[in-house]
This record gives structure tokens, sequence and C-alpha cells, in this order.
């Protein structure tokens, strides 16, 4: 299995074969003669946890979206920071190509305080035959840029596990099958991975701990079936990060590593909201510099982001099935809609999580997922509900929001969640299409 360096990475929502898998399994149930029982919809949290939040009578915090701030030990202008957002705009040798470098231009004079990178799989998987170290010169370039607007640069570091594109059906790439020798190994190649993201000149990194990659497989009680000491028990499963914060602060104590999770992954027996507290618990006492909340799996499709409506179209014409044939794309487009699952709520999503996670820990926390509005941003940070709001598609789509909600110009993003961007990695073309292919 080759590794590449892949500055910006997808977030995969759905795998092609995930996504064939569930339709074929839903076709399967309507052949039979029964009752169709529809589009499947799954409610967790049922509510806009912003609004229960605040309803249940949170405390206020005095604090401000718009005031400077510090993110972990980095001083920030203000407490909104771009969600790790993958655009794949990087070359074979995963350097920034100049399309990468103007959207992190246009993100620094939109105003955002801290720019998280799309996730990045520097020489994690295998011995790293993409990075080369004549190419610092241009990875410097990221962090050089996003200073240059006022901006933090935190560069996000994955290992993407089980949702490696490359594998097959045949070899899936399992955690539970890893020998202590490759978990080792793969424990090393992030601490190289974080030594190397200094060099560059990021401010931190966040470790991608969360939508199903490696790391998440292994905090999470379904996908971790291990019984040895990095399965089981929330300290063993949570044993593979400790150990790479741990033998990084050892090596570059003062380096911020910071950490995105999920608080739920909708999982039969997988992680909740109270496991998610024990992961963070245990993070502050690793030295862990603070938290994002995140939720989902990117294979099941849209729980991690949600969507008003599975695009459909997007899907057969640039996404996985972009190339089939018509008959494919016909059974896709009939059927697609009834066999991914749509997530609610729409808004707001993670908040109660994040607020659950921020009474237990004093290490900064981040809440990403459907948050829209100047009021809301500044209601979860007014109420303390988490002290960052991380923002994704509300970037992608106007990535001066940030200036705009600041002039009061705009109160609430644009963004309609049709999901198409997402959708727009299987071309390696992320940008907004507005709900149109
Ligand atoms: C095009 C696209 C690429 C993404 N890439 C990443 C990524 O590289 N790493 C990550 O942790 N999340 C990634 N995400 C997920 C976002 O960071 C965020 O968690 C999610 O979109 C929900 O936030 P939003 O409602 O503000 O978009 C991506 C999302 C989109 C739309
Ligand atoms: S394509 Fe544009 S409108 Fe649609 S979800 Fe993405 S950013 Fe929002």
């Amino acid at each position: 299995m080759s590794e590449k360096l892949m500055e910006n990475q997808m977030d995969q929502p759905m795998t092609r074969r995930g996504f064939l898998k569930t339709t074929a399994v839903t076709c399967a149930a309507i052949g039979a003669p029964v009752i169709f029982t529809g589009c499947k919809t799954v409610q967790y949290p049922a509510d806009d946890c912003l609004i229960k939040s605040v309803q249940g009578g949170a405390a206020l915090s005095g604090k401000k979206i718009f005031e400077e701030a510090s993110f972990g030990p980095i001083p920030v202008k203000n407490r909104l920071v771009r969600s790790a957002t993958s655009f794949h705009a990087t070359d074979e040798y995963g350097r920034p190509t100049q399309k990468l470098l103007d959207i992190y231009s246009e993100l620094g004079q939109g105003g955002v305080g801290t720019i998280i990178t799309g996730m990045t799989d520097t020489g994690l998987l295998l011995d790293n035959e993409t990075f080369r170290e004549q190419d610092m010169a241009a990875h410097r370039k990221v962090p050089e840029r996003i200073h240059s607007y006022g901006a933090a640069a935190i560069q996000q570091l994955s290992h993407r596990g089980s949702q490696l594109e490359t594998a097959s059906d045949e070899d899936l790439f399992s955690i539970n099958r890893l020998s202590d020798l490759e978990i080792e190994q793969i424990i090393e190649r992030f601490v190289k991975n974080i030594e190397r993201s200094r060099r560059m000149g990021f401010d931190g990194v966040q470790l991608h701990g969360a939508h199903g990659y490696l790391l998440s497989e292994f905090l999470s009680p379904a996908m971790n079936r291990r019984t040895d000491k990095w399965g089981g028990s929330t300290e063993n499963r949570f044993r593979i990060v400790n150990e790479i914060i741990k033998r990084s602060k050892q090596k570059q104590r003062a380096f911020p590593v910071f950490i995105k999770i999920n608080a739920y992954d909708f999982q039969k027996k997988g992680m909740r909201e109270p496991e998610s507290i024990n992961i963070a618990k245990l993070l502050e006492k690793a030295g862990c510099d603070g938290i994002e909340v995140s939720c989902g799996v990117a294979r099941d499709g849209f729980s991690t982001l949600r969507v008003t409506e599975v695009p459909m179209d997007a899907i057969t014409a640039f996404g996985p099935f972009k190339d089939s044939s018509r008959l494919t794309k016909f059974f896709v487009s009939t059927f697609g809609p009834f066999a991914v699952g749509l997530y609610t709520p729409l808004f707001n999503y993670n908040v109660c999580a994040a607020a659950e996670i921020k009474k237990q820990v004093t290490i900064p926390v981040m809440v990403v997922g459907g948050i829209r509005t100047r009021g809301d941003m500044e209601a979860i940070v007014q109420h303390d509900l988490a002290d960052f709001v991380a923002l994704s598609r509300p970037l992608i789509i106007e990535p001066g929001i940030v200036n705009s909600l600041k002039d009061k110009s705009q109160t609430e993003s644009e963004c309609i969640n049709c999901g198409y961007c997402l959708i727009g990695h299987y071309s390696r073309d992320v940008h907004c299409y507005y709900g149109k292919v």
C-alpha cells in the first residue's frame, strides 16, 4: 500500500462501496413484497441543542465571538475557527497549489481567527514516500500565507484507517488486525509529523480523532474490538492517542496538540456523549491543548455534516457514480435517496455534547456542525457552551463571512446545506455548487 502525502484529503462522505452496499440492501428489501418503510431518518440528538441548552438556563460567561482570546496557548483575534476542510488542492508531492494558497488568502482576508487545514496524511501509513525534505519551503507557504492575515494556522493530521480510498474489499484496513509493531509505527509517524508541522511553521496540530478515521476507530467502543492493551476499557482505547500526545510533548513540550473527536457516532454500541466526556478528561490529563467536538462516521453518508436531502444529482453527475452506465445511474438516482440516511437536526447538533464536555475540562472546547447564524455563534460562547465556534461550509460559500458578521452586514450564512461541496471531492473540485450540478 503506498503512502501519500495528501495535504487536503477529503473527509469522505461515503465510499462508493458503502453506498452500493446500502443501496443494494434497501433494494433487496424493496424487491420483497413488503411495504416500503421509506427514508431512514435517525434522530440523535433530536432537537437543536442550542435552543435546549439556552432554555436550560446556561450561565452567561461574558465571552464574545469578536474578542481576542487564547486558543490553548495560541493568541487569536476572535473565537471563530475554520474547521478542517479539504480542498484537494495539492500536487503529487502534497505541496500546496496556487489554488490552495489563494483559498487561504481569501479566508485570511475574510477575518477568521484560526484556520485548520484539510486533513493531511503526511507519511502516516508507511514510510513516507511522498513528503520530501526539499519541499519544506513549499509547505511553509501555507502557514506563512495564513499568518500574513493575522490568523493562527493549525495543521490537521490524520490516518484514514478503514476509510482509506485504496482499501479493497479483500484487504480492508482494520485497526483490529494491526500488530503491536504496526501500532507503534503509526504512533511514531504521528509524532514525526507533529514535529514536521512545527518545522513547517504551523502554530499547532489537530489530530483527526473524529468521523471514523483511525484514531476515532480506536476510541470507539463499537469499531475497536481489540482485546489487548489497545482495546476494551476507555483507557485502553485511548492509549494510542495518549502515546501520540505524550511522546510529542516529550519532544516539543510547548507545541500545541489539539484534537477533533466524536461525541457520538451513530454506531450500535458506539461512541456516546458520556464516553466522549471520559475521553475528554483523559485528553486533558494527557496534555492535549483543546478539543473540537464533532460526530458521525464519514462512510455513513451525512451524519457528520447534515444535508436537507440526499444530493443525488451531484452523486451521479460528479460524485462516485459519474463514470457509471446510464442504467446504474438510473438505479442509484431512483433508490439512493431511500438508502442513504438523513440525519437531523440540521443545526447546532453538537452543541449539547460540547457543553457537557466543557463542564468537565478546563482546556478550550470548540464546537462544529450546522452553526449558521451570528446569534447562534454569540449564544454559544456567551452561555459558555463552548469557547470557540468552528465553521466549514459557511466558509466555502462565503470565505469573507466572518468580517460580514462582524460589521453586521450579514446575520447568517447563505449555505443551504445541499452537501454538493462534499460530493465535489470525488472529482477533486471542491467549491460551492449551491445545489446545482
Ligand atoms: C468539503 C468538505 C471537506 C471537509 N474536510 C474535512 C477534513 O479534512 N477534516 C475534518 O475533520 N472535517 C472535514 N470536513 C467536515 C467539517 O470540518 C465539519 O465537521 C462539517 O462540515 C460540519 O460543519 P459545517 O456544518 O460548518 O459544515 C469537511 C467538510 C466539507 C464540506
Ligand atoms: S455547496 Fe455551497 S450551499 Fe451547498 S452545502 Fe456546500 S457550501 Fe453550502
